[in-house]
Protein backbone atom coordinates (compact mmCIF):
# COMPACT_ATOMS: atom_id res chain seq x y z
CA UNK A 1 0.00 0.00 0.00
CA UNK A 2 1.78 3.44 -0.98
CA UNK A 3 1.04 6.48 1.68
CA UNK A 4 2.05 9.54 -0.98
CA UNK A 5 -0.64 11.46 -0.08
CA UNK A 6 -3.21 12.26 2.45
CA UNK A 7 -6.55 13.86 3.30
CA UNK A 8 -7.25 14.77 7.03
CA UNK A 9 -10.66 16.01 8.64
CA UNK A 10 -11.72 17.86 11.56
CA UNK A 11 -14.75 17.10 13.70
CA UNK A 12 -14.17 19.27 16.87
CA UNK A 13 -12.82 22.03 18.80
CA UNK A 14 -10.19 24.53 18.23
CA UNK A 15 -8.24 22.50 19.60
CA UNK A 16 -8.78 19.79 17.50
CA UNK A 17 -8.04 21.90 14.30
CA UNK A 18 -5.01 22.73 15.87
CA UNK A 19 -4.28 19.75 15.87
CA UNK A 20 -4.84 18.57 12.24
CA UNK A 21 -2.63 21.65 11.41
CA UNK A 22 0.30 20.10 13.27
CA UNK A 23 -0.54 16.32 11.66
CA UNK A 24 -0.56 17.91 8.25
CA UNK A 25 3.07 20.05 9.20
CA UNK A 26 4.28 16.49 10.20
CA UNK A 27 2.89 14.62 7.34
CA UNK A 28 4.90 17.11 4.67
CA UNK A 29 7.69 17.05 6.39
CA UNK A 30 7.80 12.91 6.06
CA UNK A 31 7.52 14.02 1.50
CA UNK A 32 3.06 13.36 2.05
CA UNK A 33 1.31 15.65 -0.03
CA UNK A 34 -1.76 17.13 1.09
CA UNK A 35 -5.46 16.43 -0.80
CA UNK A 36 -8.33 18.22 -0.38
CA UNK A 37 -10.40 15.05 -2.20
CA UNK A 38 -10.21 11.88 -0.08
CA UNK A 39 -11.12 10.35 -3.31
CA UNK A 40 -7.52 11.09 -4.58
CA UNK A 41 -5.93 10.03 -0.96
CA UNK A 42 -3.78 7.07 0.06
CA UNK A 43 -4.22 8.05 3.72
CA UNK A 44 -7.23 9.21 5.23
CA UNK A 45 -7.29 10.69 8.37
CA UNK A 46 -10.32 11.61 11.04
CA UNK A 47 -9.48 13.26 13.72
CA UNK A 48 -12.55 12.90 16.07
CA UNK A 49 -14.56 14.65 18.37
CA UNK A 50 -16.53 13.07 21.37
CA UNK A 51 -17.95 15.80 22.97
CA UNK A 52 -21.29 15.24 21.83
CA UNK A 53 -23.27 12.17 20.22
CA UNK A 54 -23.44 13.37 16.89
CA UNK A 55 -20.03 14.23 16.06
CA UNK A 56 -19.13 10.48 16.97
CA UNK A 57 -21.93 9.54 15.62
CA UNK A 58 -20.59 11.52 11.71
CA UNK A 59 -17.69 9.66 11.83
CA UNK A 60 -19.33 6.07 11.15
CA UNK A 61 -21.32 7.12 8.18
CA UNK A 62 -18.03 9.20 6.63
CA UNK A 63 -16.01 6.07 7.07
CA UNK A 64 -18.91 4.11 5.34
CA UNK A 65 -18.84 6.66 2.28
CA UNK A 66 -15.34 6.22 2.30
CA UNK A 67 -15.76 2.54 2.12
CA UNK A 68 -17.78 2.58 -0.64
CA UNK A 69 -14.78 4.34 -3.02
CA UNK A 70 -12.74 0.67 -2.77
CA UNK A 71 -9.46 2.18 -3.53
CA UNK A 72 -6.93 0.72 -1.52
CA UNK A 73 -5.98 2.72 1.08
CA UNK A 74 -5.16 3.68 5.13
CA UNK A 75 -7.99 4.78 7.26
CA UNK A 76 -6.51 6.66 10.74
CA UNK A 77 -8.95 7.50 13.51
CA UNK A 78 -7.15 9.58 15.92
CA UNK A 79 -8.64 11.75 18.43
CA UNK A 80 -11.12 11.80 21.07
CA UNK A 81 -13.38 9.04 19.48
CA UNK A 82 -10.01 7.46 19.24
CA UNK A 83 -9.35 7.78 22.91
CA UNK A 84 -12.80 6.76 24.22
CA UNK A 85 -13.77 3.97 21.54
CA UNK A 86 -10.06 2.19 21.71
CA UNK A 87 -9.91 -0.64 19.74
CA UNK A 88 -13.87 -1.22 19.55
CA UNK A 89 -13.04 1.02 16.47
CA UNK A 90 -11.92 -1.88 14.60
CA UNK A 91 -14.52 -3.83 15.39
CA UNK A 92 -17.48 -1.72 14.12
CA UNK A 93 -15.71 -0.83 10.99
CA UNK A 94 -13.04 -3.25 10.04
CA UNK A 95 -11.85 -0.75 7.45
CA UNK A 96 -9.79 1.16 10.27
CA UNK A 97 -6.76 0.38 10.28
CA UNK A 98 -5.01 3.02 13.04
CA UNK A 99 -6.55 4.28 15.82
CA UNK A 100 -4.34 7.24 18.05
CA UNK A 101 -5.45 9.04 21.23
CA UNK A 102 -4.90 12.85 21.08
CA UNK A 103 -2.04 12.61 22.85
CA UNK A 104 -0.17 10.61 20.57
CA UNK A 105 -0.99 11.34 17.18
CA UNK A 106 3.11 12.11 17.02
CA UNK A 107 3.64 8.76 16.03
CA UNK A 108 1.38 8.52 13.45
CA UNK A 109 4.04 8.28 10.32
CA UNK A 110 5.82 5.17 12.31
CA UNK A 111 2.42 3.54 12.58
CA UNK A 112 2.30 3.82 9.08
CA UNK A 113 5.46 2.01 8.58
CA UNK A 114 4.74 -0.37 11.07
CA UNK A 115 1.34 -0.85 9.37
CA UNK A 116 2.98 -2.78 6.26
CA UNK A 117 4.17 -5.62 8.78
CA UNK A 118 0.99 -5.52 11.15
CA UNK A 119 -2.69 -4.67 10.05
CA UNK A 120 -4.04 -3.08 12.68
CA UNK A 121 -2.58 -0.01 14.75
CA UNK A 122 -3.14 1.70 17.68
CA UNK A 123 -1.86 3.63 20.64
CA UNK A 124 -4.29 5.69 23.17
CA UNK A 125 -1.63 6.54 25.45
CA UNK A 126 -1.13 10.02 27.74
CA UNK A 127 2.68 10.56 26.20
CA UNK A 128 1.31 14.57 26.02
CA UNK A 129 5.19 15.74 27.23
CA UNK A 130 6.81 13.68 24.45
CA UNK A 131 4.16 15.19 21.99
CA UNK A 132 5.02 18.51 22.56
CA UNK A 133 8.74 17.63 22.75
CA UNK A 134 8.00 16.53 18.94
CA UNK A 135 5.84 18.85 18.18
CA UNK A 136 6.98 22.63 19.43
CA UNK A 137 9.18 23.60 16.35
CA UNK A 138 6.85 22.50 13.82
CA UNK A 139 3.62 24.51 12.67
CA UNK A 140 2.01 25.69 9.25
CA UNK A 141 1.79 29.54 8.54
CA UNK A 142 -1.88 29.93 10.23
CA UNK A 143 -1.96 33.74 9.38
CA UNK A 144 -2.61 37.05 11.06
CA UNK A 145 -4.82 35.52 14.04
CA UNK A 146 -2.57 32.15 14.93
CA UNK A 147 -3.53 29.47 17.72
CA UNK A 148 -0.92 28.15 19.87
CA UNK A 149 -1.85 25.62 22.56
CA UNK A 150 -0.24 25.95 26.10
CA UNK A 151 -2.65 24.00 28.09
CA UNK A 152 -4.00 20.42 27.57
CA UNK A 153 -5.97 18.39 29.40
CA UNK A 154 -8.71 18.39 32.35
CA UNK A 155 -8.98 17.64 36.25
CA UNK A 156 -12.10 18.85 36.63
CA UNK A 157 -14.75 16.04 35.83
CA UNK A 158 -17.48 18.33 35.00
CA UNK A 159 -20.39 15.39 35.35
CA UNK A 160 -21.37 15.73 31.45
CA UNK A 161 -17.95 15.82 29.95
CA UNK A 162 -15.69 13.28 28.03
CA UNK A 163 -12.63 15.82 28.12
CA UNK A 164 -10.83 14.58 31.24
CA UNK A 165 -11.08 10.93 29.67
CA UNK A 166 -10.29 11.61 26.03
CA UNK A 167 -7.18 14.77 26.41
CA UNK A 168 -6.28 12.96 30.33
CA UNK A 169 -4.47 14.83 33.15
CA UNK A 170 -3.88 18.96 33.05
CA UNK A 171 -0.59 19.63 31.55
CA UNK A 172 0.87 22.67 30.50
CA UNK A 173 3.67 23.34 27.92
CA UNK A 174 6.93 24.65 28.89
CA UNK A 175 6.99 28.86 28.33
CA UNK A 176 9.96 28.65 26.57
CA UNK A 177 8.47 26.11 23.49
CA UNK A 178 5.39 28.36 23.68
CA UNK A 179 7.40 31.75 23.23
CA UNK A 180 8.85 30.17 20.08
CA UNK A 181 6.02 28.65 18.45
CA UNK A 182 4.89 32.09 18.83
CA UNK A 183 7.70 33.62 17.23
CA UNK A 184 7.81 31.87 14.47
CA UNK A 185 3.85 32.38 13.77
CA UNK A 186 4.80 35.63 13.71
CA UNK A 187 7.66 35.46 11.24
CA UNK A 188 5.01 33.64 9.23
CA UNK A 189 2.59 36.95 9.37
CA UNK A 190 0.46 36.14 13.05
CA UNK A 191 -0.51 39.48 14.31
CA UNK A 192 -2.49 37.95 17.08
CA UNK A 193 -2.20 35.20 19.10
CA UNK A 194 -4.96 33.28 20.84
CA UNK A 195 -3.63 30.84 23.64
CA UNK A 196 -5.63 27.55 23.55
CA UNK A 197 -6.29 24.76 26.49
CA UNK A 198 -9.09 22.85 27.83
CA UNK A 199 -8.77 24.63 30.81
CA UNK A 200 -6.18 27.35 29.88
CA UNK A 201 -5.96 29.67 32.83
CA UNK A 202 -4.93 26.68 35.19
CA UNK A 203 -2.10 27.13 32.93
CA UNK A 204 1.08 26.94 35.08
CA UNK A 205 5.04 25.98 33.42
CA UNK A 206 5.35 22.96 35.32
CA UNK A 207 8.20 21.66 33.29
CA UNK A 208 10.77 24.34 34.70
CA UNK A 209 10.75 26.03 38.63
CA UNK A 210 9.37 29.33 38.10
CA UNK A 211 6.13 27.41 37.68
CA UNK A 212 5.14 30.78 35.20
CA UNK A 213 1.41 30.98 35.54
CA UNK A 214 -1.02 32.53 32.12
CA UNK A 215 -1.17 36.14 33.28
CA UNK A 216 2.95 35.69 33.21
CA UNK A 217 3.12 34.14 29.79
CA UNK A 218 0.81 36.67 28.41
CA UNK A 219 3.21 39.24 29.43
CA UNK A 220 6.05 37.87 28.24
CA UNK A 221 4.55 37.25 24.87
CA UNK A 222 3.08 41.21 24.68
CA UNK A 223 6.95 42.01 24.75
CA UNK A 224 6.97 40.69 20.91
CA UNK A 225 6.49 43.87 18.93
CA UNK A 226 4.57 42.57 16.50
CA UNK A 227 2.59 41.00 18.39
CA UNK A 228 -0.49 43.36 18.87
CA UNK A 229 -3.39 41.24 20.35
CA UNK A 230 -3.48 38.19 22.57
CA UNK A 231 -6.65 36.36 23.69
CA UNK A 232 -7.16 32.95 25.68
CA UNK A 233 -9.49 30.11 25.92
CA UNK A 234 -11.40 27.88 27.49
CA UNK A 235 -10.89 29.23 30.89
CA UNK A 236 -12.92 27.70 33.90
CA UNK A 237 -14.64 30.43 36.42
CA UNK A 238 -12.30 28.88 39.48
CA UNK A 239 -8.94 29.32 37.73
CA UNK A 240 -9.76 33.27 37.19
CA UNK A 241 -6.75 34.06 39.83
CA UNK A 242 -6.37 38.21 40.75
CA UNK A 243 -3.16 38.02 39.28
CA UNK A 244 -4.97 36.73 35.82
CA UNK A 245 -7.67 39.35 36.27
CA UNK A 246 -5.22 42.44 37.38
CA UNK A 247 -3.90 41.65 33.83
CA UNK A 248 -6.65 42.40 32.35
CA UNK A 249 -6.03 45.80 33.25
CA UNK A 250 -2.23 46.26 33.12
CA UNK A 251 -1.95 44.91 29.62
CA UNK A 252 -3.25 46.44 26.95
CA UNK A 253 -2.96 43.44 24.15
CA UNK A 254 -5.00 41.55 26.19
CA UNK A 255 -8.00 41.98 24.30
CA UNK A 256 -11.45 43.11 26.78
CA UNK A 257 -13.49 39.91 25.94
CA UNK A 258 -13.44 36.91 27.67
CA UNK A 259 -14.84 33.56 27.00
CA UNK A 260 -16.22 31.99 30.48
CA UNK A 261 -18.38 29.15 30.29
CA UNK A 262 -20.93 29.16 32.94
CA UNK A 263 -22.78 26.33 31.79
CA UNK A 264 -26.21 26.82 33.94
CA UNK A 265 -27.53 29.98 35.85
CA UNK A 266 -28.86 27.53 38.45
CA UNK A 267 -26.65 26.62 41.37
CA UNK A 268 -28.70 23.81 42.10
CA UNK A 269 -27.62 22.40 38.30
CA UNK A 270 -24.00 23.79 38.63
CA UNK A 271 -23.86 21.71 41.72
CA UNK A 272 -25.20 18.56 39.59
CA UNK A 273 -23.04 19.38 36.94
CA UNK A 274 -19.40 19.16 39.61
CA UNK A 275 -18.62 22.94 38.18
CA UNK A 276 -17.28 23.87 41.35
CA UNK A 277 -18.85 26.90 41.41
CA UNK A 278 -22.42 28.39 41.92
CA UNK A 279 -24.34 31.40 40.77
CA UNK A 280 -22.94 33.81 42.81
CA UNK A 281 -19.35 32.92 43.27
CA UNK A 282 -19.45 33.38 39.18
CA UNK A 283 -21.37 36.74 39.22
CA UNK A 284 -18.38 37.77 41.74
CA UNK A 285 -15.60 36.99 38.94
CA UNK A 286 -17.43 38.68 36.33
CA UNK A 287 -18.01 41.70 38.63
CA UNK A 288 -13.98 41.87 39.30
CA UNK A 289 -13.46 41.67 35.67
CA UNK A 290 -15.70 44.18 34.73
CA UNK A 291 -13.66 46.18 37.81
CA UNK A 292 -10.29 45.47 36.32
CA UNK A 293 -11.38 46.58 32.68
CA UNK A 294 -14.17 48.41 32.25
CA UNK A 295 -16.31 47.52 28.96
CA UNK A 296 -14.94 44.23 28.98
CA UNK A 297 -17.54 41.47 27.33
CA UNK A 298 -17.94 38.06 27.99
CA UNK A 299 -19.19 35.15 26.47
CA UNK A 300 -20.26 31.53 27.66
CA UNK A 301 -21.19 27.52 26.54
CA UNK A 302 -24.98 26.71 27.87
CA UNK A 303 -26.10 23.37 28.34
CA UNK A 304 -30.15 23.27 28.55
CA UNK A 305 -32.22 20.22 30.06
CA UNK A 306 -29.31 18.96 32.23
CA UNK A 307 -30.99 15.55 34.17
CA UNK A 308 -33.19 17.46 36.59
CA UNK A 309 -33.24 20.93 35.30
CA UNK A 310 -36.77 22.28 35.86
CA UNK A 311 -38.13 25.23 34.88
CA UNK A 312 -36.98 27.59 37.81
CA UNK A 313 -33.63 26.03 36.75
CA UNK A 314 -33.95 27.02 33.51
CA UNK A 315 -35.32 30.63 34.23
CA UNK A 316 -32.19 31.34 36.82
CA UNK A 317 -30.46 30.38 33.56
CA UNK A 318 -32.34 32.85 31.22
CA UNK A 319 -32.30 35.40 34.62
CA UNK A 320 -28.22 35.38 34.50
CA UNK A 321 -28.10 35.73 30.68
CA UNK A 322 -29.83 38.95 31.08
CA UNK A 323 -27.48 40.67 34.04
CA UNK A 324 -24.45 39.41 32.28
CA UNK A 325 -25.33 40.26 29.00
CA UNK A 326 -23.08 37.77 27.20
CA UNK A 327 -22.36 39.02 23.90
CA UNK A 328 -21.36 35.48 22.11
CA UNK A 329 -22.10 32.09 23.04
CA UNK A 330 -22.46 28.67 22.42
CA UNK A 331 -25.65 26.54 23.51
CA UNK A 332 -26.12 23.17 23.77
CA UNK A 333 -28.92 20.37 23.98
CA UNK A 334 -27.64 17.94 27.13
CA UNK A 335 -26.31 14.94 25.28
CA UNK A 336 -25.51 11.61 27.05
CA UNK A 337 -21.98 10.87 27.05
CA UNK A 338 -21.15 6.53 27.54
CA UNK A 339 -18.63 6.59 30.88
CA UNK A 340 -19.40 10.35 32.57
CA UNK A 341 -21.12 10.70 35.85
CA UNK A 342 -24.40 12.50 34.28
CA UNK A 343 -24.75 9.09 32.06
CA UNK A 344 -26.01 7.09 35.59
CA UNK A 345 -28.88 9.61 36.26
CA UNK A 346 -32.02 9.53 34.63
CA UNK A 347 -32.65 11.71 31.28
CA UNK A 348 -35.76 13.37 33.40
CA UNK A 349 -36.18 16.36 30.71
CA UNK A 350 -38.46 15.32 27.37
CA UNK A 351 -36.86 16.07 23.91
CA UNK A 352 -39.65 18.53 23.37
CA UNK A 353 -38.93 20.64 26.15
CA UNK A 354 -35.14 20.78 25.81
CA UNK A 355 -35.95 21.88 21.92
CA UNK A 356 -37.96 24.75 23.54
CA UNK A 357 -35.69 25.62 26.26
CA UNK A 358 -32.61 25.59 24.05
CA UNK A 359 -35.06 27.84 21.11
CA UNK A 360 -35.68 30.73 23.72
CA UNK A 361 -32.54 30.93 24.90
CA UNK A 362 -30.86 31.25 21.72
CA UNK A 363 -33.26 33.95 20.80
CA UNK A 364 -31.99 35.56 24.21
CA UNK A 365 -28.71 35.24 22.87
CA UNK A 366 -28.84 36.80 19.45
CA UNK A 367 -31.03 39.93 20.44
CA UNK A 368 -28.30 40.69 23.10
CA UNK A 369 -25.69 40.03 20.22
CA UNK A 370 -27.88 42.28 17.75
CA UNK A 371 -28.17 45.39 19.83
CA UNK A 372 -24.55 45.09 21.22
CA UNK A 373 -23.51 45.08 17.52
CA UNK A 374 -25.86 47.99 16.99
CA UNK A 375 -24.59 50.22 19.23
CA UNK A 376 -21.36 50.54 17.15
CA UNK A 377 -23.38 51.60 14.15
CA UNK A 378 -21.75 54.80 13.10
CA UNK A 379 -19.19 54.99 15.30
CA UNK A 380 -15.29 53.96 14.13
CA UNK A 381 -14.18 50.65 15.74
CA UNK A 382 -10.63 49.60 15.59
CA UNK A 383 -10.26 46.12 13.58
CA UNK A 384 -7.36 43.96 12.70
CA UNK A 385 -7.94 42.80 9.38
CA UNK A 386 -6.86 38.75 8.83
CA UNK A 387 -8.00 38.49 5.59
CA UNK A 388 -9.30 39.68 1.98
CA UNK A 389 -11.84 37.90 0.07
CA UNK A 390 -10.84 35.99 -3.20
CA UNK A 391 -13.65 36.30 -5.36
CA UNK A 392 -13.59 40.32 -4.63
CA UNK A 393 -10.70 42.14 -3.68
CA UNK A 394 -12.29 45.20 -2.68
CA UNK A 395 -14.13 43.15 0.71
CA UNK A 396 -11.70 42.46 3.91
CA UNK A 397 -12.51 39.95 7.04
CA UNK A 398 -11.29 41.24 10.53
CA UNK A 399 -12.65 41.21 14.26
CA UNK A 400 -13.34 43.98 16.78
CA UNK A 401 -10.84 43.38 20.28
CA UNK A 402 -14.94 42.41 21.49
CA UNK A 403 -14.63 39.72 18.27
CA UNK A 404 -17.15 40.67 16.50
CA UNK A 405 -16.32 40.10 12.65
CA UNK A 406 -16.46 42.95 10.50
CA UNK A 407 -16.71 43.11 6.91
CA UNK A 408 -14.74 45.83 5.16
CA UNK A 409 -15.00 47.70 1.93
CA UNK A 410 -12.26 49.12 0.80
CA UNK A 411 -8.89 49.61 -1.44
CA UNK A 412 -6.37 49.84 1.11
CA UNK A 413 -5.92 47.67 2.97
CA UNK A 414 -3.85 44.47 3.70
CA UNK A 415 -3.99 41.45 6.12
CA UNK A 416 -2.45 42.53 8.81
CA UNK A 417 -3.72 46.47 9.52
CA UNK A 418 -4.59 47.29 12.47
CA UNK A 419 -7.38 50.21 11.55
CA UNK A 420 -10.21 52.07 13.08
CA UNK A 421 -13.10 51.46 10.48
CA UNK A 422 -16.60 53.24 10.47
CA UNK A 423 -19.15 51.15 10.81
CA UNK A 424 -22.34 51.77 8.78
CA UNK A 425 -24.67 48.75 9.34
CA UNK A 426 -25.02 45.38 10.94
CA UNK A 427 -26.65 41.88 12.35
CA UNK A 428 -26.59 39.77 14.90
CA UNK A 429 -23.63 38.22 13.44
CA UNK A 430 -21.41 40.54 11.80
CA UNK A 431 -20.57 44.24 11.42
CA UNK A 432 -20.16 46.11 8.07
CA UNK A 433 -18.46 49.02 7.48
CA UNK A 434 -15.34 50.48 4.90
CA UNK A 435 -12.49 52.90 5.17
N1 LIG B 1 -13.29 23.28 29.05
C1 LIG B 1 -14.35 24.06 28.64
C2 LIG B 1 -15.26 23.47 27.59
C3 LIG B 1 -14.96 22.23 26.85
S1 LIG B 1 -16.20 21.44 25.94
C4 LIG B 1 -15.17 24.43 29.86
O1 LIG B 1 -14.99 23.92 30.93
O2 LIG B 1 -16.06 25.25 29.73
C5 LIG B 1 -17.08 22.74 25.13
C6 LIG B 1 -18.50 22.83 25.56
O3 LIG B 1 -19.25 21.71 25.13
C7 LIG B 1 -18.75 22.90 27.04
O4 LIG B 1 -18.53 24.16 27.56
C8 LIG B 1 -20.19 22.48 27.18
O5 LIG B 1 -21.06 23.58 27.09
C9 LIG B 1 -20.38 21.59 25.96
N2 LIG B 1 -20.54 20.19 26.36
C10 LIG B 1 -19.63 19.40 26.94
N3 LIG B 1 -20.17 18.18 27.19
C11 LIG B 1 -21.46 18.23 26.78
C12 LIG B 1 -22.53 17.30 26.78
N4 LIG B 1 -22.39 16.09 27.30
N5 LIG B 1 -23.72 17.70 26.26
C13 LIG B 1 -23.87 18.94 25.74
N6 LIG B 1 -22.89 19.86 25.72
C14 LIG B 1 -21.69 19.50 26.22
FE1 LIG C 1 -15.17 19.33 30.35
FE2 LIG C 1 -15.60 20.55 32.64
FE3 LIG C 1 -13.14 19.94 31.91
FE4 LIG C 1 -14.46 21.87 30.63
S1 LIG C 1 -13.82 21.88 32.79
S2 LIG C 1 -13.26 20.24 29.72
S3 LIG C 1 -16.55 21.10 30.64
S4 LIG C 1 -14.74 18.49 32.42
FE1 LIG D 1 -14.18 17.34 21.03
FE2 LIG D 1 -12.01 16.41 22.11
FE3 LIG D 1 -12.24 18.99 21.54
S1 LIG D 1 -14.06 15.77 22.57
S2 LIG D 1 -14.40 19.34 21.85
S3 LIG D 1 -12.19 17.32 20.09
S4 LIG D 1 -11.22 18.10 23.31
Amino acid sequence: MSNNSFFVKSYGCQMNIYDSQKITTILESKGLKEENNPDNADLIIFNTCNIRDKAAHKLYSDIGRIDKLKKERTIAVIGCVAQAENEEMFKKNSSIDIVLGPQSYHLLPQMMLDIKNKKKQINTEFIINEKFDYLSEQCKPQGVSSFVTIQEGCDKFCSFCVVPYTRGPEYSRSTSSIKNEAKLLVSQGAREIILLGQNVNAYEDNTSNNGEKLNQLIDHLSEIDEIKRIRYTTSHPINMSDQLINCHSTNHKLMPFLHLPVQSGSSKILKKMNRKYDRDYYRKIIHKLQHAKPGIEISSDFIVGYPGESERDFQDTLDLIDEIKFTQSYSFIYSKRPGTKAAEEDDLVPTSIKKERLKILQQKLMEIQYSFNKSFCGKDVEVLIENQSVSNREYFFGRTPHMQSVYVKSENLVPGDLKFINISTCNHKSLYGSC
